[in-house]
């Protein structure tokens, strides 16, 4: 038997979208507003989904607390209230949109021991969501 689990977290962070090797006009064309040089924020949320067979004695997939503690250690205490640019190390080379953030997010979690992490989803704003899923053969 296989399950799902889903576990929602939130953050706000900042940051600017744009690429250094590219002219002020170019950033604005491709990036818009949000290539703004003093950043702009969200309150991002975060979703986490976690698969693997149900622990017979426990009824469980995985210890909620030991998601909640992994997830603060590889991704919140990096996140929060961050500027992303700059404080996140992934992203001094790699524009912080939300699809790489979802990617990034993905990769720090990859480790976890006790249940298969399958997805990782964000929200941005109320219109904008991204999810990035686990290769099928991993
Ligand atoms: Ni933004």
């Amino acid at each position: 038997m296989k399950l799902s689990l889903w576990r929602r977290y939130s953050f706000p962070a900042s940051h600017r979208l744009f690429r250094a090797e590219w002219s002020g006009e170019e950033n604005e064309r491709i990036f818009g507003k949000c290539a703004n040089p003093y950043s702009h924020g969200h309150n991002y949320a975060l979703e986490v989904g976690v698969s693997g067979p149900v622990d017979p004695a426990t009824g469980m997939i995985t210890n909620l607390a030991d998601l909640d503690n992994f997830v603060q250690e590889k991704v919140l205490d990096a996140f929060d209230h961050a500027y992303m640019n700059e404080q996140v190390p992934e992203f001094r080379e790699c524009v912080p949109t939300t699809e790489n953030v979802c990617r990034v997010i993905f990769q720090r979690l990859a480790g976890f021991q006790q249940a298969k992490i399958e997805r990782v989803r964000i929200e941005e704003t109320g219109k904008n969501s991204f999810e990035y899923a686990a290769p099928s053969n991993s």
